[in-house]
């Protein structure tokens, strides 16, 4: 069994940024990841870093912004600590030597992004994200971190009570992809999941295939709450034949969408008369299917995004990489065409449950960054503001696993005795158990099942053999099974109904379809197998367990939706357009109650450090 004081999992901007942060602390920290640090999918986000840098600018401006496009569904002192650290920790990063893009006078620049009230998004080029992960990845190598690459995270090591909230995290289990031995992973002192988003639920998505929302899935099966699922943001410029990002910084640089007839249809048809391409993300999305469902769209599918007036010294010195991703993956040269982009999946809002110093319901277990729900993004993410939360949440996390006390935490996880529990009029019974695990290892991801033993406090290292145990079975299982349904099928079928369903636009009878199609898969699920026998990169076997990830997700994502019977942010539902705070100003939460999917609600934050942010009409 391996052993370490923290044990990171996954090696995005948060996984890195908490690996440093711990170390800084003392600990002895791991990183476990699924992929070689630099290929992480935080390597391909563009834009760049939200942070009140500039004279007239102030992290005050930059909460309230965050409140807004969170639609009032955001946590006053996570967004509050997220704006007054972001500049601190930008700062760090330029001192790691992160080459920013700079001002003649050899500042470093900023640019306008959707929804900000002052140009205050850092930035690299439109590759940010490349050189933010290399810069970090630096760190822990100058620190001599040990990093586990290409090993898969397939379960949690927790103790099991009947009670999350008394549960204790004590480890992981992980196979190597490049051997396919499987191993346990003693933590002691935390566990900080990293593991990015669960895009791989879209078929149009922004989010490469590692995307499957393993952490969230993970947790929630040990019992942690996933929080506000139902808010998936589709970016407004993906290309439409693969879903590659355009960023935003086109539009922040001056880009102009227009429809198929010429028109700037965010000014000429009134979506946003104010900052027209530079409204929030949810806005310009809605905006521009709203067009091709209208008839505007140019062959009834897409926009255009013209950068062309920009000039080609600019868009090389600020956007190069546009250039070369419209080229290569569509085919289009951004200096002499407009470029063709539509809506698609690119963030999740909601993930694990935590507080703001990281940590979630069960103890010694953490989340950060994408996966997580600290609720700085409430409904609607702004532009700009995930890689800060990387940096300034994965550094509280790292520290804090590492033992060093942040003081207590404003929000609270889990249940009080007011606790709202939610009803769904569902047109299924949810299934619950997953293929190879036994009906006790189904019980929870923790892998120390009920019966004998129970009620007995186990010693960690026997949580972690336990855990390990469970998971040597399901992957036996899984293995010698010779027939039955494939994982790709099922992958397919799941993207399918979530993209047409579960879109921009959703509707009651949409989401309950969803609903349907994804119990069916897991259904289907209970006879899958791989059929690569081979255990070394088995990608099959990865990705069969991935799979289960994908439907957990799938699942919270619709029930929180089909629940949610108003507008609210990028979640609109046809049957209820408007924003109803009188019901719905307060979060989603979705626990795995033995097997049965269970909602349940917590009121939002909006009490600041010196001030109430006031719910208002959001427009732009
Ligand atoms: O458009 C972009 O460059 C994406 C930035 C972000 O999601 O923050």
């Amino acid at each position: 069994m391996h052993e370490h004081d923290v044990l990171v999992v996954g090696a995005g901007g948060a996984g890195l940024r908490a690996a440093i942060a711990a170390h800084e602390e003392g600990a002895d920290v791991a990183i476990v990841t699924k992929l070689h640090p630099v290929r992480s999918h935080t390597g391909a986000a563009e834009g760049g870093i939200n942070a009140a840098l500039r004279d007239g600018d102030s992290w005050q401006d930059h909460a309230y912004d965050t409140m807004k496009g969170s639609d009032y569904l955001g946590d006053a002192p996570a967004i509050e600590t997220l704006c007054q650290d972001s500049p601190e920790e930008t700062i760090q990063l330029e001192h790691w030597g992160m080459p920013f893009s700079r001002e003649d006078d050899g500042r470093v620049s900023q640019r306008p992004f959707g929804g900000l009230s002052f140009p205050r998004t850092t930035y690299a080029g439109a590759e940010t994200g490349h050189h933010l992960l290399h810069t970090l990845y630096q760190q822990v190598v100058k620190r001599g971190i040990q990093v586990y690459d290409e090993w898969y995270v397939s379960r949690l090591a927790v103790t099991e009570d009947p009670d999350p909230e008394k549960r204790e995290c004590h480890g992981i289990v992980a196979f190597d992809v490049q051997t396919g031995e499987v191993a346990g992973f003693r933590a002691r002192k935390g566990v900080v999941l990293a593991t990015g988003g669960p895009g791989q639920v879209f078929d149009h998505t922004t989010n490469a295939v590692s995307c499957t929302g393993d952490g969230p899935a993970m947790a929630y099966r040990a019992g942690v709450p996933m929080e506000d699922m139902e808010f998936i943001q589709f970016h407004p410029t993906t290309l439409p034949s693969t879903g590659v990002l355009i960023s935003e910084g086109v539009r922040g640089e001056g880009g102009i969408l227009y429809n198929d007839i010429g028109e700037r249809f965010m000014f000429e048809h009134g979506y946003a008369s104010n900052d027209g391409e530079l409204a929030s993300r949810d806005v310009v999305a809605r905006a521009e299917l709203t067009e091709v469902n209208e008839g505007r769209g140019v062959d009834d599918e897409y926009v255009h995004l013209d950068m062309r007036h920009l000039g080609e010294e600019r868009i090389i010195d600020r956007l190069e990489n546009i250039l070369h991703l419209a080229g290569d993956f569509e085919g289009v040269d951004g200096l002499v065409e407009p470029m063709p982009v539509k809506p698609g999946q690119h963030y999740a809002m909601g993930g694990i449950e935590t507080d703001e110093n990281g940590e979630t319901l069960v103890s010694g277990l953490y989340a950060v960054g994408e996966c997580a729900c600290v609720s700085v993004h409430g409904s609607n993410r702004l532009g700009g503001n995930a890689l800060p939360e990387l940096i300034v949440f994965g550094a509280r996390a790292g520290r804090h696993a590492a033992g060093t006390d942040l003081g207590e935490a404003i929000i609270e996880t889990g249940r009080t005795e007011d606790t709202e529990i939610g009803e769904v009029d569902t047109p299924v019974a949810p299934g619950a158990i997953h293929a190879g695990d036994t009906d006790e290892d189904a019980v929870a991801d923790g892998g120390d099942p009920r019966g004998e033993g129970a009620g007995v406090i186990p010693e960690p290292n026997e949580v972690v053999e336990r855990a390990l145990e469970a998971e040597n079975r399901r992957i036996d299982h899984l293995m010698e099974k010779d027939e039955g349904v494939q994982q790709a099928e099922l992958r397919a079928k799941l993207q399918k109904t979530m993209t047409q369903n579960v879109n921009v636009f959703r509707t009651e009878a949409g989401l309950k379809q969803a609903l349907r199609d994804i119990r069916e898969v897991r259904e289907q699920y209970q006879d899958v197998y791989v059929d690569d026998p081979s255990r070394t990169f088995n990608t099959d076997l990865q990705q069969t367990i991935e799979m289960r990830n994908l439907i957990d997700t799938a699942e919270a994502i619709t029930l929180g939706a089909l629940a949610r019977d108003e507008f609210r942010g990028a979640h609109w539902r046809q049957e209820y357009q408007e924003r109803r705070d009188e019901k719905w100003l307060k979060h989603t939460l979705l626990s795995w109650n033995d097997g049965t999917p269970e909602l349940w609600y917590k009121p939002v934050i909006l009490e600041g450090e010196d001030k109430t942010y006031e719910p208002k009409v959001r427009s732009y």
